[in-house]
């Protein structure tokens, strides 16, 4: 079992979806582990609700996103349901629809995401893991898009995703085969950003977590905006908000704190002001 600590503050979808605050870290664990946390719309529901008290919740900081049981990050859409909500391209329209709104939470959220990974990571669990800014993997893990197995599509998010990461002739070759590929070869093409030892997994992922904490958050606004936005279409990208950031974060004071303590030889407390 992953090491996450035992204090779930909230829970939702029938309990598929777990919220907790640990440290000034958020936590979401997808909670599924006889179906693999296979994903079900009450599920993308239940993640929605977590996203956005963690989002408002002032004390976090940065969140983690990870599997319960120690076989599944996310092993994709709950396949039990496509038959009545997946089963032609209306149905699908519906489908994503519903499920739009906590894409574009994940897609849009402030704070740091960091996906904590271990065992399977399959289809729209690669999708959640993807939308992360980080991604933690243990040695055990496995990773695919197995969509032309099915006979379905992978959304644009999605693909974008994958086709930044691991650039477009890696992402062919997962997506014509379909294959599963393990934690060093996700490493190796850039889907993961660190394998660990699967004991090791909670502790790494928290240690990163922490760090984040205790830096400015103004100034992993300012980089998250930024690398948001350098990823975008020239076309299509927010120059005035890097430019409103970046402003902000040299009138904060907490760039006066960093200076201060920095002269002072101490640890700075960032207040994110
Ligand atoms: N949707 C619905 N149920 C799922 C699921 C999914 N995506 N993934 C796993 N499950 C269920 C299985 O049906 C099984 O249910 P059962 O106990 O009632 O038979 C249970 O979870 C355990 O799965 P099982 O296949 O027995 O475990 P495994 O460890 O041998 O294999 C997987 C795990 C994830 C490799 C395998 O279940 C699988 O390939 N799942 C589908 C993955 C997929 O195609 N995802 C993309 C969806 S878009």
């Amino acid at each position: 079992m992953l090491d996450v600590p035992n204090t779930t503050e909230k829970s939702f979808a029938d309990g598929k979806i777990l919220k907790s605050v640990t440290e000034g870290v958020g936590v979401i664990t997808f909670n599924n582990p006889d179906k693999r946390n296979a994903m079900s719309l009450d599920m993308w529901e239940g993640l929605g609700h977590a996203l956005i008290e963690l989002r408002d919740d002032g004390e976090v900081r940065v969140v983690i996103l990870t599997g319960a049981g120690d076989k599944a990050f996310v092993s994709g859409a709950d396949i039990s349901q496509f038959e009545k909500t997946r089963h032609n391209a209306q149905a699908s329209e519906e489908y994503s629809r519903r499920s739009a709104a906590q894409r574009a939470l994940l897609a849009d959220f402030p704070k740091p995401i960091i996906a904590c990974i271990r065992g399977f990571c399959l289809g729209g669990g690669m999708q959640v893991a993807m939308a992360a800014d980080i991604r933690i993997a243990s040695e055990n893990s496995q990773f695919g898009i197995p969509a032309a197995k099915l006979g379905i599509a992978y959304g644009y998010d999605g693909l974008k995703h994958l086709v930044s990461l691991v650039g477009p002739s890696q992402a062919r070759l997962l997506m014509y085969t379909g294959m599963r590929i393990p934690s060093a070869e996700a490493r190796r093409i850039g889907l993961v950003d660190r394998v660990v030892p699967d004991a090791e997994l909670w502790d790494a992922t928290m240690e990163i977590a922490r760090t984040i904490s205790n830096n400015a958050p103004l100034a992993i606004k300012a980089a998250k905006i930024t690398i948001a936005q350098v990823l975008k279409d020239r076309t299509d990208r927010d120059m005035d908000a890097i430019k409103q950031i970046g402003l902000a974060c040299m009138d904060s004071e907490d760039f006066r704190e960093g200076r201060r303590a920095f002269m002072e030889k101490r640890k700075p407390q960032f207040r994110g002001h």
